[in-house]
């Protein structure tokens, strides 16, 4: 069949749009909202006696990879190591007996996670895939798949597949946390429903659209962006900057924010837009006092966060702009945090005019090492 972009501009539009439905799909498989539930599909693998969870994955995916590394870590108190496919593929990482090794992949393709799923295979690692598209070559060398429900995703730059990866990990995250014992009921039943109301928040933060296309006026004539985040939010930084430099041309660099005092604070001025990725949550405080540094030295903040994260921050230093998000459990923050720098990039990208939907150099699927 042949996929149109229906009223939408581009292609990479819609599928931002698309994704409180894909959500909704992708979670429908493993969340049961009546119960307060999550369960995974039975995996040939005792997640219980696993000793080390290693995840490999390239661009948008591996950032998918980051975050879960956060969960499972805080979730499940299992060691995690996450690597870029290219990396890892080439330090003959040693690999426990019995160990899980996880894949993420939209299009289960690429050649540099492939190779790292086989050198996995060869270890004798149990092969745990994350994966867009069915009969994939992933599809058939992992012994397991977990299926996000993205439909097709035309778009160069990687948007409804990333927040599904997210969706699904996060079920992952939960379930494994349950069978090993790490999550008491009344937990499973908080983050079940939190997780339940995603796509509806999704579709909430879809809504601040024309507010982001106005603050990307600005991001349109810097030559240089920063984006911050600390925990499960830095990677959420990291897809921010990767996705404005892909379609928009416009350098920037996701940092952690505890590290931006050794080395990028150098860089900031007022033509350095600086976006900042700051949920209530327990590291609220100590981004927000990175933010005020950053202010003090002149950079135009555009300070992402929930009412109480943007009062708390406005009492203290005077951001350029800010985008109020819904106040949620911070578990699932990383998921929602998502849409405004893809908005961000997108309208960024669309005032500079580049081809949004097949930017210069980059492919969709990477077949070559
Ligand atoms: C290419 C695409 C990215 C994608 C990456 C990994 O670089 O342009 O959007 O994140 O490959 O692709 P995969 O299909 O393995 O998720």
């Amino acid at each position: 069949a042949v996929i149109g972009k229906g009223n939408y501009r581009h292609f990479m539009l819609k599928e931002i749009y698309e994704q409180p439905t894909v959500i909704g799909d992708t979670l429908s498989t493993m969340l049961h909202p009546a119960q307060q539930t999550i369960t995974l599909p039975d995996l040939p693998v005792d997640l219980k006696d696993v000793p080390k969870v290693t995840i490999n994955a390239c661009g948008t995916a591996f950032y998918a990879g980051m975050v879960t590394k956060y969960w499972l870590e805080q979730l499940a108190r299992v060691p995690v190591e996450v690597d870029m496919a290219s990396e890892f593929r080439y330090r003959n990482p040693p690999l426990p007996k019995d160990g899980l090794a996880m894949f993420v992949s939209q299009s289960g393709e690429t050649m540099d996670t492939l190779e790292a799923l086989r050198l996995c295979k060869r270890e004798g690692q149990h092969i745990l895939s994350v994966l867009n598209m069915p009969e994939s070559t992933m599809d058939r060398e992992s012994d397991a798949v977990l299926m996000t429900h993205a439909g097709p995703e035309i778009g160069v730059a990687s948007t409804k597949a990333f927040t599904t990866q997210l969706t699904v990990l996060a079920c992952f995250a939960i379930g494994m946390a349950k069978a090993r014992g790490h999550l008491t009921r009344e937990r499973e039943a908080q983050l079940a429903s939190a997780l339940a109301e995603v796509p509806g928040r999704v579709a909430e933060i879809l809504n601040h659209d024309d507010h982001i296309a106005e603050i990307a006026q600005k991001v349109a004539e810097a030559r240089d962006v920063l984006y911050l985040g600390r925990g499960p939010s830095f990677p959420i930084a990291l897809e921010g900057a990767l996705k404005l430099k892909e379609i928009s041309y416009i350098h920037a660099e996701g940092y952690a924010s505890g590290e931006m005092k050794h080395g990028p604070i150098a860089l900031l001025d007022e033509d350095v837009p600086v976006v900042v990725i700051a949920p209530s949550d327990e590291l609220y405080e100590k981004t927000a006092s990175n933010v005020q540094e950053a202010i003090a030295r002149g950079a135009k903040v555009i300070f992402i966060s929930d009412k109480e994260g943007i009062e708390k921050m406005k009492r203290h230093s005077n951001p350029m702009a800010t985008i109020e998000l819904p106040k949620v459990d911070p578990f699932v923050a990383p998921i929602l945090y998502t849409i405004p720098v893809q908005l961000l990039s997108y309208h960024t990208a669309v005032l500079k005019g580049t081809d949004v939907d097949q930017p210069r150099n980059l492919a969709k699927s990477v077949t070559v090492e």
